[in-house]
């Protein structure tokens, strides 16, 4: 047997030599971020390891040389052959499990479905506006049980369901299953909250950027600011390809009444001309660029999408004067190509 220490004896855990620590950790319902099926493919699952652990391919590709020599691994590649200590953020020992139903499976696209999930066990939950949870889609025929990260899209302020966004990934593991297979009334298990995508507790001017499902935080964040009336200057980009990719309208639509400063500007890239359009056109990054023709010094920034696309906004928004200590960001990463 080996023993894992977490976070300097906050939690022991015992397991069988050999075993992966990602797996060791869920085995006792801690759960690090992982989008990959723990494949070595996101980076998502970094754990801090105190003593020498050895560096697997997939940690020379996703990790950069200062998180490799301050000890940091990917928790899917370390293999745990003697007792080892580690750091995660402490957060990710609060998470809980719950047991809910698909009360409501909407269409919001032809390529992202709303869940609306009641809670039964525990009842309820508490969340920052923001995160997100790790869904557990059970073993089925041939295909294995995975998890995935998806963001919570509904307002810290009910705690008796949440709602989630989710974007078909044809290709994937448990998105065309939640498309094809996961049903109303249908029992659904997840962990969570965690992550640190929320409102921080100031008085700066806003900025949202997000694309496709990275409207999920967003919406959450938006929900709970106009239920605690909170009154700040909020500028929030959605880019989109066409027309059919938006969704939310309305409900943008009423924040722009209710919300004291609030503007909506959907972007849409690749929509035909002579369509009726007449909002904004071109990439995020240019619509940005485009429209805050003033400073943005002294603005806090939240980004949620693509990795390249949340990087190309960063690089605008700090030429415009945001400093980079008030952008935050949620990455919706999909895995990498495996590593050979
Ligand atoms: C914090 C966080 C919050 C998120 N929130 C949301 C959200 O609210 N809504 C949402 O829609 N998404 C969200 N995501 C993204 C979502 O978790 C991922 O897109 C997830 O991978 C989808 O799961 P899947 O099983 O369908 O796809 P996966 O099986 O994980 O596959 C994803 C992609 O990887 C490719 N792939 C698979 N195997 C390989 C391989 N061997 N080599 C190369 N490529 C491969 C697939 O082709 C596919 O395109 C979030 C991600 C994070 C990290
Ligand atoms: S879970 Fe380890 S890299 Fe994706």
């Amino acid at each position: 047997m080996v023993k894992v220490d977490i976070n300097n004896g906050k939690k022991v855990l015992e397991s069988e030599t050999g075993m992966r620590l990602i797996d060791i950790l869920a085995s006792q319902n801690i759960f690090v971020p992982s989008a990959c099926g723990s494949n070595g493919r996101c980076g998502l699952c970094k754990v801090k390891i105190s003593s020498a652990a050895i560096i697997s391919d997939a940690d020379r590709k996703l990790l950069s040389e200062s998180e490799i020599s301050d000890g940091v691994r990917l928790a899917c590649q370390v293999l745990v052959n003697a007792d080892m200590s580690i750091e995660i953020p402490s957060e990710f020992l609060g998470a809980k499990d719950f047991e809910s139903v698909v009360s409501s499976k909407k269409f919001l696209t032809h390529d992202i479905v709303e869940l609306t999930l009641a809670l039964k066990q525990p009842a309820g939950i508490n969340f920052n506006a923001g995160q997100y949870i790790t869904v557990k889609m059970p073993a089925h025929g041939e295909v294995k049980a995975a998890m995935r990260p998806f963001s919570i899209a509904s307002s810290s302020t009910t705690t008796s369901l949440i709602q989630l966004n989710i974007r078909l990934n044809p290709q994937g593991t448990v998105t065309p299953w939640i498309f094809n297979e996961l049903n109303e009334g249908t029992t659904l298990n997840f962990n969570g909250p965690r992550g640190n995508f929320y409102l921080r507790n100031t008085e700066k001017p806003l900025i949202f950027i997000a694309g496709g499902s990275g409207m999920a935080p967003v919406r959450s964040i938006l929900q709970t600011m106009n239920a605690f009336n909170i009154n700040r200057k909020t500028l929030y980009f959605f880019g989109a390809l066409t027309q059919r990719d938006l969704f939310y309208l309305d409900e943008m639509a009423s924040f722009e009444k209710t919300l004291p400063d609030f503007t909506f500007i959907p972007a849409l890239s690749n929509e035909p001309s002579g369509s009726g359009w007449t909002g904004q056109t071109g990439l995020i990054t240019e619509v940005v660029d485009r429209v805050c023709a003033f400073s943005l010094n002294g603005y806090e920034a939240y980004l949620c999408g693509k990795p390249a696309m949340v990087d190309g906004c960063i690089a605008v928004l700090e030429k415009k004067g945001i400093d980079k200590s008030n952008a935050f960001f949620d990455l919706f990463n999909s895995p990498k190509p495996a590593v050979k």
